[in-house]
């Protein structure tokens, strides 16, 4: 075939291609369907003008679509990975991990159910291998959410069933394309299918894929740092990426390349954006999604354009398979949505879902572009019969397009039958809230303009009160809006401070001043707190907002690293990490108040402001707290990172003042750039974050503590040999009253709390505790618990008694504190602060 035609062939395929999305909006239709029905008749059209006789004019045309230059296992090179890889990418990776467990079940689990549903009701009467037919079932086992996420988005379903359906369907793909290859392995090279083997295979590619892909993703966002402030360098190696780790992992690695681009997407989704530039983060999102598009609209046209080819062979049992096709495909979904959903919500590893909105994700099953693309690799397939690629391709193929053309037309309707999509009074009133808010904005946003463009004030006047009007309407609505309660009010105004956080966060990233290393987090938790206000309220809103302050799992892990290990590095980044996001945290909460009063105050009222107002402030003193807890024990941290804060808010405005004065000519574009350049050198050096010391350098705790610091060099040199260092956090117990003693600890900075008897004592640096236990064998005395950060020394019970040993003058001094302690504690003592000595002459 001649190289221009096929070229000019593909580049119509793109010009119907983009007719079809207006027309597509114009009828309501999914642009998928129009795009299956042109294809439909491109294949007729091109076959009719293949073989009619009255001309051989477009022949030639008509030859490229007839008998398309792919292969199969072009298409599936071509396009698997970067369909995958690009749904990875849209993903909110960190909250689908807070599910990742009722994900990965119903994924791997639904794929499995349906494949052997589906196999086994097609077997007895499909006159192919059964293999075959469970290889079909594992074809049409994956689904397409696009349809059921933008129709929940529309209809305001929780945010956590929408991500729950997006996270199955990426891994359903992966784990039907598992089976897929197995199977297709087995049915390809004759072998009689062993079960546990089969099973074995198949966790290990899958785990080998995870363990490839994103080894691969890690070296990739490593990389790319490199090319810095070039966005289109950074996304060409994005672009490597899926590819280079799809043929790897199936040429080199023997694991599954699906798995490993999926793992490779998630990674590099989950890294990548603390390597590059904001903008060119965006601009990365936007090229991948248009590459998506690509793949997809192609794949589902020229597949669509076999169906005419396929429907040639197409036989009266072709309807019958068809029909149990699908019944088993609704069975398996059915049995896994009604039957496993459930159980996940009892195990608690799920949210309870609605059987309403169970529903609609079982009708909302659609097929789309990587069933079409397996099923269009498997027409080709040079080992296998012709009955079995017809079986498999038409079978397929006429189920994405039923899915479509049934399920796709008929969901919305469905939604309006189950009372979905009935806002309730909170849903109004939220939406003539955001009417109020926008609209007021808006008016302001019109008077600047008019000042600047000296348009006349009476013209400008009214505008402005048309606008004005609009909201005060909207408000006045809403005041008067009498179902709703203060309570829901509140709720209310709350979601609005939760979205307005979302926006600050991400305007304080545009801007430079939050850091691409915490943007993440950040949006993270207001992404929770707006989940949980909206299905919590007040209650939800501060136990969210506080689980800002709480230490996580990664951080219990970095202490035991430390405190076992000796391995400081994670400990230190992840105690910079909190530095960092309790300093935006001050500066967002401060904003949000200021929102409160001016925006919200008006629309909701001073009562509920006020509310609002005292949840902020409570917000507001924990984090303060959080933070002088950390700025206590390393100011000059702080102060670093407060400065490197104001730095970065200074670039942005020097960029600003550039910029301006180049648009407006006053300086020519060699200076702008020299400045420009600078300017992004200088900003580069922000990226790189002041590294934390925690200071837990045995010795220099030893030399810095009064106990040992006038001992000799060499003693201290010994003691500090028989230490351990021991970052403590505020609140961490370090002792247990009824405990047996296994240590005794030396404070070398910070405080912590004895609770004696007679109430809390305060110890200090240069104090010691937990001696008693080892002095008399007998159980602790006191619980202690550390006040705020503290670097202590430990000594473990052996150590500490080959150091009494060593050591009589410090021995001494040892037993001495521990009878003096022992003696404040006897129960008869009335007070705990009278010296044992006064208790003596006591009457
Ligand atoms: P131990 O009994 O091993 O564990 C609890 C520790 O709290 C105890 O050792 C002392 O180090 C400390 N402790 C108990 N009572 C007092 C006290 N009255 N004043 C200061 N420290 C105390």
């Amino acid at each position: 075939m001649d190289t221009p035609i096929i070229v000019a062939a593909f580049a119509g395929l793109l010009v119907v291609i983009s007719l079809l999305q207006p027309l597509a909006r114009r009828l309501g239709l999914a642009p998928s369907v129009l795009l299956a029905g042109v294809g439909t008749l491109i294949g007729l059209l091109a076959a009719f003008l293949l073989y009619t006789p009255t001309t051989d004019a477009f022949n030639e045309l008509a030859m490229v679509f007839v008998n398309l230059p792919f292969d199969s296992q072009k298409i599936l090179y071509i396009f698997l990975p970067v369909l995958l890889f690009q749904s990875t990418l849209t993903l909110d990776v960190r909250r689908i991990f807070e599910d990742i467990g009722a994900i990965l079940v119903m994924a791997v689990v639904a794929v499995v159910v349906a494949t052997a549903f589906i196999g086994l009701a097609l077997y007895p009467l499909a006159g192919v291998p059964l293999v075959a037919c469970l290889l079909l079932g594992a074809i049409v086992a994956t689904t397409d959410p696009v349809a059921v996420v933008a129709i929940f988005r529309d209809i305001g379903a929780p945010a956590r069933l929408g991500r729950l359906v997006e996270g199955e369907s990426l891994l359903n793909d992966a784990a039907a394309i598992v089976l897929f290859v197995l199977l297709l392995g087995m049915l390809t090279s004759q072998q009689t299918p062993d079960a546990v083997e089969a099973v074995v295979t198949f966790l290990r590619s899958f785990a080998g894929g995870i363990v490839v892909g994103a080894l691969f993703a890690r070296l990739f966002v490593m990389l790319l740092p490199l090319m810095r402030e070039q966005k289109l360098a950074q996304v060409t190696l994005s672009l490597a990426l899926p590819y280079l780790v799809y043929v790897v992992s199936e040429q080199s690695a023997d694991v599954s390349a699906v798995v490993a681009v999926v793992a490779a997407g998630i990674v590099f989704n989950l890294y990548g954006p603390a390597r590059v530039a904001p903008a060119a983060w965006s601009y990365l999102h936007d090229v991948w999604e248009q590459i998506a598009f690509w793949a997809s609209s192609l794949i589902f046209v020229l597949a669509s354009i076999l169906i005419p080819e396929l429907l040639a062979g197409f036989k009266l049992l072709d309807i019958l398979l068809l029909v149990v096709l699908i019944v088993a495909a609704l069975a398996a979904r059915a049995v896994v949505i009604f039957g496993l959903l459930p159980v996940l919500g009892v195990l608690r590893i799920g949210e309870a879902v609605s059987n309403r909105y169970k529903t609609v994700i079982l009708w909302g099953g659609m097929r789309g572009a990587v069933t079409l693309t397996l099923a269009l690799s498997v027409t080709e397939h040079p080992s296998l019969s012709e009955d079995v690629q017809h079986f498999i391709a038409v079978l397929a193929t006429g189920f994405v397009l039923f899915t479509l053309l049934v399920y796709g037309t008929t969901l919305k309707r469905l939604i309006r039958a189950l009372k979905l999509n009935t806002l309730t009074p909170l849903d109004i009133a939220m939406r003539k809230q955001f009417l109020a808010l926008a609209l007021s904005d808006v008016r302001e946003a019109v008077d600047d303009a008019a000042r600047d463009y000296n348009i006349a004030p009476e013209v400008a006047e009214k505008l402005s009160t048309n606008y004005s009007s609009q909201a005060s309407t909207a408000v006045e609505d809403n005041v008067l809006a009498e179902e709703i309660m203060d309570r829901e009010r509140v709720v209310l105004g709350l979601v609005a401070l939760a979205d307005r956080e979302r926006v600050l966060i991400l305007r304080h990233f545009h801007e430079g001043t939050v850091s691409n290393r915490t943007i993440a987090s950040h949006l993270t938790l207001a992404g929770r707190i707006a989940d949980q206000t909206r299905s919590k309220g007040r209650v939800g809103y501060n136990r969210a907002a506080r689980s800002a302050l709480a230490y996580g799992p990664t951080f219990r892990f970095a202490q035991w690293l430390q405190r076992h290990l000796k391995i400081d590095g994670l400990l230190s980044v992840m105690v910079a990490d909190r530095f960092e996001r309790l300093l935006i945290g001050r500066i967002v909460i401060k904003e949000l108040i200021e929102f409160n009063d001016e925006r919200i105050r008006p629309l909701l009222g001073e009562r509920v402001a006020g509310i609002l107002h005292e949840t902020l402030a409570i917000r507001r003193e924990d984090n303060l707290r959080g933070l002088e807890g950390l700025q206590l024990q390393y100011p000059d941290y702080a102060q670093a990172l407060e400065y490197e804060f104001l730095r970065r808010t200074g670039l942005r405005l020097e960029e600003q003042a550039y910029s301006e004065a180049f648009t407006q000519k006053l300086i020519g574009s060699e200076l702008y750039n020299d400045l420009q350049r600078s300017v992004s050198t200088a900003r580069d050096r922000t990226r790189v974050r002041p590294r934390l010391d925690l200071g837990l350098k045995t010795r220099d705790l030893v030399d810095g503590h009064p106990l040992f610091a006038d001992l000799p060099d060499t003693r201290r040199e010994a003691i500090a040999r028989l230490m351990r260092p021991y970052f403590a956090v505020p609140g961490e117990t370090l002792i247990r009253k009824g405990e047996k003693g296994d240590a005794a600890y030396f404070i070398s900075s910070g405080a912590v709390e004895v609770r004696t008897p007679h109430g809390p004592l305060r110890l200090g640096r240069g104090d010691v505790f937990g001696e008693m236990a080892l002095l008399s064998g007998k159980p602790r005395t006191a619980d202690v618990a550390a006040l705020g950060y503290c670097q202590l020394l430990v000594l473990g019970a052996g150590d500490f008694r080959a150091l009494m040993k060593q050591s009589p003058d410090i021995a001494e001094n040892m037993a001495r504190i521990a009878r003096q302690r022992e003696e404040m504690n006897v129960p008869d003592a009335t007070s705990e602060h009278v010296p044992p000595a006064a208790l003596d002459v006591a009457p």
